[in-house]
């Protein structure tokens, strides 16, 4: 048996909802026979957008999505997305050369802001760094910002068909310009971001100019680009980083080596969030600039999903997509302090995907109801614990400095209406564990509602021929401090607790 104390009188803070962002590129088929199906399809649709992918989507309460990109915003003219449908322009794209489909601009500003608006996300737009002008992208910005009538654009963006402005506050300069956003070094990196930045700050509103971070654990990375910014007296408000996790098997068919593997590599998120900060804390002890892990994922190989390779990265994800996405949450929960915006990549038809989607067909995957689950910790005040449920070791077969996996990943945050939230993954693929929960300086009891996702096979996933495969159990009960829960091998549960007893 493990035992979780959740400590009341200590907390990081209030976990940002932004945590609990989300990422669509214009790739494969992550827009196109994805959210996207158009206003004269067969496919029930809300302005063009898969109707019950959007209302599923709402439900979750995305706080923020990121687009266009990915690389993909690295080669995008934002002037092709705008106007009439018909007459925009089809382009070779930033993945031409991987699966020899064309961007058709179907989609384009006003489709995804709309697609924000109706489910409730905040856009925050990857900005193209690499082959446009600083001009550009202040245009861009002005087109969806600018006061209704104030300028020029603002009457293009009412001719388009919405006078009122966007007020789009996050903008991304540049997407991992280290590699296809330009293969520059860090220090030109941080250079272009001035000459972006500065042109666009001159704009009224209240903006987030997100800088271009490292891959993965490259510290060196963002330590050049901070150095560089502070050289010219500049914190930027953002600083991005990508980290993906996977391994050689596919999603449906891992060893158990592979398991443990996977889940090792994603735990490995604690030290690129602790060892990004403190290289930041560098050249910014205030912490103005704050840090957003805007991809991350599980990346496995390609083919597994439904359009058999179609969709460029389309993956299926099982049980252990499910349990690497509560443990990152977790991670990121206990560190709310650091990390002010994550982005799981990506929403549909791609890497640890929240929906799959084709036709007719439409499918929540296991990733989707960890999102349902931890969706009380939004805004809620993070409270640290005490867990002794054990640790596997083996970690640094991956990597050297690999902190231990817990046996029980876990986080747990007191919302304002004094409702606590408990989310627990059980990191084990073959073994239940029994966990205490108990409080201190409080009580974990009242009324609980214990929800369990979990599957009798951790390869399970859900299909368009049996779409229910993994769904969450939940039941409700009488909950005491120091009571137990049993969490399933290979499984993710969240206990929440209302009418709380003290
Ligand atoms: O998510 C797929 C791709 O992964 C994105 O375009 C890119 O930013 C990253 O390398």
């Amino acid at each position: 048996m493990g035992s979780i104390t959740v400590l009341f009188n200590k907390s990081k803070g209030v976990i940002n909802p932004n945590i609990y962002g989300h990422f669509s590129e214009h790739i494969g088929g992550v827009f196109y026979d994805g959210l996207w199906v158009g206003e004269d399809s067969k496919v029930e649709n809300i302005r063009g957008f898969r109707k019950a992918l959007a209302e599923s989507f709402a439900k979750i309460h995305p706080p923020v999505l990121r687009w266009p990109g990915g690389c993909f915003a690295e080669t995008y003219d934002w002037r092709d997305g705008i106007g009439p449908r018909a007459q925009r322009p089809r382009r070779v794209n930033w993945w031409y050369n991987h699966d020899h489909r064309v961007e058709s601009n179907q989609v384009g500003t006003h489709e995804f802001m709309d697609f924000c608006a109706m489910t409730g996300a905040q856009p925050y737009v990857a900005a193209n760094m690499t082959s446009v002008t600083p001009l550009h992208i202040r245009n861009w910005i002005e087109y969806c910002n600018a006061p209704a009538g104030l300028t020029t654009l603002a009457d293009e963006r009412a001719a388009n068909g919405h006078p009122e402005p966007f007020n789009v506050k996050y903008w991304g300069i540049g997407n991992e310009n280290w590699g296809g956003g330009g293969r520059m070094n860090a220090e030109l990196c941080a250079r272009e971001f001035l000459r972006f930045s500065t042109v666009c700050e001159s704009l009224p509103g209240d903006m987030t100019f997100v800088a271009c971070g490292a891959s993965g654990h490259d510290i060196p990375w963002t330590r050049e680009l901070m150095g560089t910014l502070a050289g010219k007296g500049v914190t930027p408000r953002a600083v991005s980083v990508h980290y993906y996790c996977g391994t050689a098997g596919a999603p449906q068919s891992f060893t158990e080596a592979e398991w443990y593997q996977l889940l090792h590599q994603a735990n490995y998120m604690q030290n690129i969030v602790d060892d990004h900060r403190a290289a930041m804390d560098e050249f910014d002890p205030q912490r103005r600039a704050k840090l957003f892990i805007d991809e991350w994922g599980c990346w496995h190989k390609d083919g597994s999903g439904p359009s058999k390779g179609y969709n460029l990265f389309e993956q299926q994800s099982s049980m252990r997509d499910a349990v690497v996405a509560a443990l990152t949450l977790n991670i990121f929960n206990n560190r709310c302090d650091v990390v002010a915006m994550a982005n799981v990549a990506q929403l549909c038809n791609n890497l640890h995907s929240l929906y799959l989607a084709a036709g007719e067909h439409f499918v929540e995957t296991p990733n989707y109801f960890v999102y349902d689950l931890f969706k009380t910790h939004q805004g809620a005040r993070q409270l640290e614990l005490v867990n002794d449920c054990g640790a596997f070791g083996g970690g640094e077969a991956f990597r050297r400095a690999a902190r231990p996996l817990p046996r029980v990943s876990v986080s747990a945050s007191e919302a304002a209406d004094g409702s606590v939230t408990v989310t627990l993954a059980n990191t084990s693929m073959t073994e239940p564990i029994e966990v205490a929960l108990t409080g201190h300086g409080g009580a974990v009891a009242g009324r609980a509602t214990i929800s369990t996702l979990a599957a009798d096979d951790p390869h399970t996933c859900n299909t368009f021929e049996d779409p229910a495969a993994v769904r969450p159990v939940s039941f409700e009960r009488d909950f005491a401090d120091g009571d137990r829960v049993m969490l399933p091998a290979a499984s993710v549960t969240a206990v929440r607790i209302t009418d709380r007893k003290k």
